[in-house]
């Protein structure tokens, strides 16, 4: 094994490696199947590149060619390893021309019967010290899965930003306090926040909308027949969806099994309309179908019960509530507003719009008898957009009478990141700063 580091080494520094962003781990199109994971990689010119997992036989990697004029021409390049052991580490390399570039050891995802990990944060691809130090606090939280809730790069989702402000914090060649290795041993998730698909523009920025080309997650979302969907414009919205493939825009939503738990993840922007029936068909259905998880989790990016002055009136996502009610929804988590939020355990019936665009008129449930502990009667809604953008209203922090009757705790003065620990009926949450101090805990029991 080591000779294989020694290649490995050799060629990355010589100058050698054809790769622009170095391998990392997806979820593929594979919904449930905790022997299964995706490596995916970024090269600059085409070739023949294999990977190799742990069954030793090399997997021809399936080529995807990105064509944006503002950046060169690039490859995407992923492959399926399949046959892992769920939960346990595994060493995978990659190949070009059949020889040995790249190599690093990834953990599989955890079966229905493991306990797990998962670090979650939004609004965090800012290239500065809040992010690096986000980033670093969660490698030593030493996560099984990392969910990035939104706004993965600022400030208009392109191919430069990922380059510089995703690869670089979170898949770097070693953990420091400039950057971890985090994306190459753990899976990645994410979701689009806004400023993922802001962008329409291909004219003037024809590099936009690369949450759609880098993230392979499944398709199993809602048919969205041309609605629901960033309109883009320009010169090069031809070339996108090409090198896009069906990602665009089915990869904005999507479900999958992690654990014991099923995960529910959507596009919280306001291009989607989620009163829409069909949609809401998906997610209901979507639900129904986790029957045997034992944890079910939505994740967004626009929050629909948020205390912060900030973004205040996007409350689109409030629409879905009583389906997570019925769903069996246990926490919903969500960024866009820079700082940490918890609600109280709630249900929610909308009664209709409110005064302002995008405002959810109607009447709350709270089980203001949940004492962070036991089962609550509710939903419990977290905003984590703490992990690396400028704070929110930092002068709301522990001011309650500044808070909606929903909140249980406001923390803004801090950029911080939520820890999720599973164990069989057992929930841990925890919310921990920048220094690893603890800022909010509470725990759920079956
Ligand atoms: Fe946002």
């Amino acid at each position: 094994m080591r000779s294989l580091f020694l290649l490995a080494s050799v060629a990355l520094l010589s100058g050698q490696s054809p790769l622009l962003v170095k391998p990392y781990l997806q979820l593929g199109d594979n919904p449930t199947d905790a022997s299964r994971m995706t490596v995916v990689f970024h090269a600059a010119a085409p070739g023949k590149f294999t990977v190799t997992g742990p069954k030793g036989k090399a997997i021809p990697a399936v080529e995807q060619k990105i064509a944006a004029t503002s950046v060169a021409e690039h490859f995407v390049y992923s492959a399926e390893l399949t046959g892992l052991k769920p939960g346990a580490e595994f060493l995978y390399s990659v190949s070009h021309d059949s020889k040995i570039i790249f190599q690093a050891k990834g953990l599989a995802r955890k079966s229905a019967g493991q306990p797990s990990r998962t670090v979650i944060f939004g609004d965090s691809g800012q290239d500065n010290t809040p992010q690096r130090e986000i980033a670093w606090r969660t490698v030593q939280a030493k996560p099984d899965m990392v969910f990035i809730v939104g706004d993965i790069v600022y400030s208009r989702g392109l191919v430069s930003e990922y380059r510089q402000k995703l690869y670089p914090v979170y898949n770097a060649d070693t953990d420091s306090p400039n950057g971890v290795g985090l994306m190459r041993s753990r899976l990645f998730t994410g979701v689009p926040g806004n400023h993922d698909t802001v962008t329409t523009d291909t004219t003037k920025y024809p590099d936009a909308q690369a949450y759609f080309l880098y993230w392979k997650q499944p398709r199993n979302g809602p048919a969205l027949g041309g609605k629901h969907q960033p309109l883009l414009q320009g010169d090069h919205a031809a070339a996108f969806k090409t090198s896009a493939g069906s990602a665009f825009p089915n990869a904005a939503n999507y479900s999958f099994d992690y654990g014991n738990a099923h995960w529910t993840m959507l596009d919280g922007n306001d291009y989607v309309d989620w009163q829409d029936p069909a949609l809401q068909k998906w997610v209901a259905d979507d639900l129904a179908k986790a029957g045997k998880a034992t944890w079910r989790f939505i994740g967004f990016h626009q929050p629909g019960f948020n205390s912060s002055k900030a973004h205040f009136s996007q409350q689109q996502l409030r629409w879905l509530a009583p389906i997570f009610e019925k769903g069996g929804v246990d926490v919903v988590f969500s960024g866009h507003v820079h700082n940490y939020q918890r609600s109280y355990p709630l249900t929610f019936t909308p009664s209709g719009p409110g005064a302002k665009k995008g405002e959810v008129d109607g009447a709350w449930k709270l089980d203001q008898a949940y004492a962070e502990k036991g089962k609550p009667k509710g939903v419990i809604y977290i905003v984590t957009g703490a992990g690396g953008a400028g704070l929110y209203n930092p002068e709301q922090d522990q001011n309650r009478a500044t808070w909606q009757p929903f909140t249980k705790l406001f923390v803004s003065r801090n950029h911080s990141l939520s820890i999720l620990d599973l164990n069989g009926k057992n929930l841990l949450f925890r919310q921990l700063d920048g220094k690893g101090q603890e800022l909010d805990r509470f725990e759920i029991a079956k």
